[in-house]
């Protein structure tokens, strides 16, 4: 099963580069289903269907599902959400609290992850394409699998014996449910669970397309991604310039724009090389429905096929005596390096990575590291234990 991601800032075109590359997979034959994290309902109106939480079917062989974040949540959390509500219940605070408690930022679209799993895991696929939400946001979503697996590695463990040693005394004294193995149990499935998330999002049939319109302060922010979606793991293997004016010496305006798109076109290739780079016009209207999307398919792959495994290495290398991670078009200013017990901690300007070193490398000290050619090579010292 082939997993793409699209990517970007808001409005440059995610929703239709995802929905456009999900209607050609199925016009090729392929099982493919178009799963959008945002919470807008923006995909099933670029498909023009109506949404629902389970796939339903756009086209021949075409499925789209747009979470229900309130079912899922359900389903996922239930038990974390049945025992908030029973201790705020008894703490005296409404029903209506222990709802909205329940909704925790990002919430919705951890949630969304957990249900392509579910998907992926029916075997019923060809094809996954995800729709993600701006940037940030994805970014910060896509890169807590990892956070939450070094948070639970260590906490878990300790806050299992801290309320195993609280449980009677607080259920004495502020007369409230402890709770039992079940709230663990819930944390550790909803662990395991994004780690598959990550897993299936990062391994070696998935890929990320990055999005963005030729116009320098979205070129700046999707650099910015492409170096830290390497460092979190993902591989990013083409880029979609979006909305190019056609030719057109019309007047001044016109000609002014498609030389200011040219000029940020030639940077993109220069910048992104050896990423195709994937354009499509600024179409004279909304891209909406099958054949407005087949059309937009065409302009962006012409007869490539895209859904090749991706020719893209993993980002993240080790062998004897020597860790490489590609961090492409990353300052060399902007990049830190930390070690802290058996972790390597890695900064790329505000993203941050921690790695658990593998049993090899653990326990050897650092002998040395550098940036070269977008990649960091973080050499170990041979001849045993530090
Ligand atoms: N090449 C194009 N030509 C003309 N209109 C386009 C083109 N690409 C996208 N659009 C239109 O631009 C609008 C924004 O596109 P889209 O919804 O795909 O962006 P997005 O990146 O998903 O936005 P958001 O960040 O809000 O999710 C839509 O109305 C879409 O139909
Ligand atoms: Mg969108």
């Amino acid at each position: 099963m082939r997993v793409l991601l699209f990517t970007g800032k808001g409005g440059v075109g995610k929703t239709t580069a995802a929905a456009a590359t999900a209607t050609l997979a199925a016009e090729r034959g392929l099982k493919t289903l178009v799963v959008s994290t945002d919470t807008a309902h923006s995909l099933a109106d670029a498909l023009a269907v109506p949404g629902s939480g389970e796939p339903v079917q756009a086209a021949p062989g075409l499925y789209l599902q747009q979470v229900d974040t309130q079912k899922a949540l359900e389903r996922h959390w239930g038990e974390l959400r049945a025992y908030a509500r029973n201790v705020l219940q008894e703490l005296g605070l409404d029903e209506i609290t222990s709802e909205e408690i329940t909704v925790l930022p990002g919430a919705e679209e951890i949630i969304a992850l957990l249900e392509l799993r579910e998907q992926a895991r029916t075997g019923r696929w060809d094809v996954v394409v995800v729709d993600c939400a701006p940037t940030a946001e994805t970014l910060r979503l896509l890169a807590l699998p990892e956070a939450l697996d070094w948070h639970v590695n260590r906490l878990l463990p300790g806050l299992r014996r801290v309320l195993r040693a609280v449980s009677p005394v607080v259920r004495h004294v502020a007369k409230v449910s402890a709770p039992e193995g079940a709230v663990i149990s819930a944390g550790e499935r909803l662990h395991r669970g994004l780690m598959e998330v990550r897993e299936l999002l990062t391994g070696d049939n998935a890929s990320v397309r990055l999005v963005l319109t030729p116009e320098a302060v979205v070129v700046a922010e999707a650099r910015r991604t492409l170096t830290s979606l390497s460092l979190y793991g993902y591989r990013v293997d083409g880029v979609v310039a979006n909305r190019v004016f056609p030719a057109d010496d019309a007047d001044d305006w016109r000609r002014g724009w498609v030389e200011a798109q040219a000029r940020h076109l030639a940077e993109i290739h220069e910048s992104f090389a050896p990423l195709p780079v994937h354009t499509v016009p600024y179409l004279p209207a909304e891209p909406v429905g099958p054949r407005a999307l087949a059309e937009v398919a065409a302009a962006l792959y012409g007869t490539a096929d895209p859904f090749a495994p991706p020719s893209a290495e993993p980002p993240m290398r080790v062998d004897a005596d020597e860790l490489v991670l590609a961090l492409p078009l990353a300052d060399k200013e902007a990049v830190d390096l930390a070690r802290k017990g058996e972790d390597l901690i890695v900064t790329a300007g505000s993203y941050r990575r921690v790695i658990a070193l593998p049993a090899a490398l653990a326990r050897r000290g650092i002998a040395g590291a550098v940036l070269r050619d977008g990649h960091l090579r973080v050499r170990f010292e041979t001849g045993g234990a530090k």
